[in-house]
């Protein structure tokens, strides 16, 4: 098998001007998302709400590609069409998150391993079928106390590698996912050294497993300081430093690299990619895989009400366009303000 189709759609995914949705949530956490505008987490709710995103007009302007959870691969929007075949003539490629979420891990107090390797390569085959281009898998490291350990960021970097193996060999892009948690009273300093620790792992992990760098994306946190912390760095800190480590530890050879949020604001998480983007010169395209960034705007708008939907669409559309301009370092702080 060849990598050219790896190597296009993971192009496709981090194309100028365009970042990720994340809208993967499984049904625990769009729960809580939903619990929030108080909407009780019904199959046919979850459906109306993806497809509020989904068919937010000019999506396709800012948005490569769409992560989606096993449930919303197979629903339709209110007139029947797959959501998958509806995205992929828009130009948006399908992914699918694949893990089945981080447990804890036996032996490690307070420390997750994330499950979900098994039987691995029978879902990959029926997702592929199912439209799905790319996957996602993600890897949770929370920093505390003497955490995390070595083996705990050891474990799951082999799992992480073990699964974009299995992507690559059914033509599948995998986005590795290592998330180092902003939860906490953290330095930016230690975010920077687990987060280093971290990556390098990772990429001894892949290379080992003979992972085709040139058909993956890396989604990582920020270095960014806890959200805790009694002194959060400035935004031009976490630009400098999340590219500082990232250059240190990510191959030129890998495509792009697309930035979890991890609770930070809408503004901040696209002020912070813009401030990296304006560095320029980097061996890598640098964009965003958001979840709450580009949706918490939209849900509350939404309100789980049918007269709430364009206006649920409007703010989709106003976060998916300021995060595109970020993401060729153009977004400034106040621009939210004054975009429609
Ligand atoms: P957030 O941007 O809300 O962190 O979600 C991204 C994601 O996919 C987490 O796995």
């Amino acid at each position: 098998m060849g990598f050219a189709d790896l190597e296009s759609v993971a192009a496709a995914m981090v194309a100028a001007g365009k970042g990720i949705l994340a809208a993967d949530e499984s049904s625990g956490t769009i729960k809580k998302r939903f619990d929030k505008i108080g909407l009780e987490s019904t199959e046919e709710a979850r459906r109306t709400y993806r497809e509020l995103l989904f068919t937010t007009p000019a999506m396709a302007q800012s948005i490569s590609g769409v992560i989606f959870y096993d449930e919303t691969l197979r629903q339709k929007t209110s007139s029947g069409v797959p959501f998958t075949e509806y995205l992929t003539k828009l130009g948006v490629v399908p992914g699918i998150k694949v893990d089945m979420g981080a447990k804890p891990m036996a032996g490690f107090p307070n420390e997750t391993i994330t499950e979900g390797l098994d039987g691995l390569r029978e879902r990959l085959m029926e997702y592929y079928k199912l439209g799905a281009r790319f996957a996602k898998w993600r890897a949770v490291i929370d920093i505390g106390a003497g955490l995390p350990t070595s083996y705990a960021i050891h474990a799951n970097a082999q799992a992480l590698a073990r699964y974009a193996a299995l992507c690559q060999e059914q033509n599948i892009v995998p986005i590795v996912e290592p998330e180092v948690l902003m939860d906490g009273g953290h330095t930016l300093e230690r975010c920077e050294e687990v987060t280093s620790a971290v990556l390098l792992e990772v990429f001894q992990e892949l290379e080992g497993h003979r992972v085709h760098l040139e058909g993956m994306i890396l989604k990582p946190n920020m270095v960014i300081s806890g959200k805790k912390c009694a002194q959060p760095a400035t935004p031009e800190q976490v630009a400098a430093a999340t590219v500082r480590c990232l250059k240190r530890h990510v191959p030129g050879a890998v495509p792009g690299i697309a930035f979890l949020s991890g609770g930070q604001s809408p503004a901040e998480a696209a002020l912070h990619l813009s401030l990296m983007n304006a560095v320029g010169n980097l061996p890598w395209h640098l964009t965003f895989s958001y979840g709450r960034a580009l949706q918490d705007a939209a849900l509350s708008a939404w309100g789980g009400k049918p007269a709430g939907f364009a206006a649920g669409q409007n703010a989709f559309a106003k976060w998916a366009r300021l995060n595109g301009l970020a993401r060729n370092g153009r977004f400034k702080p106040g621009m939210e303000a004054q975009a429609a």
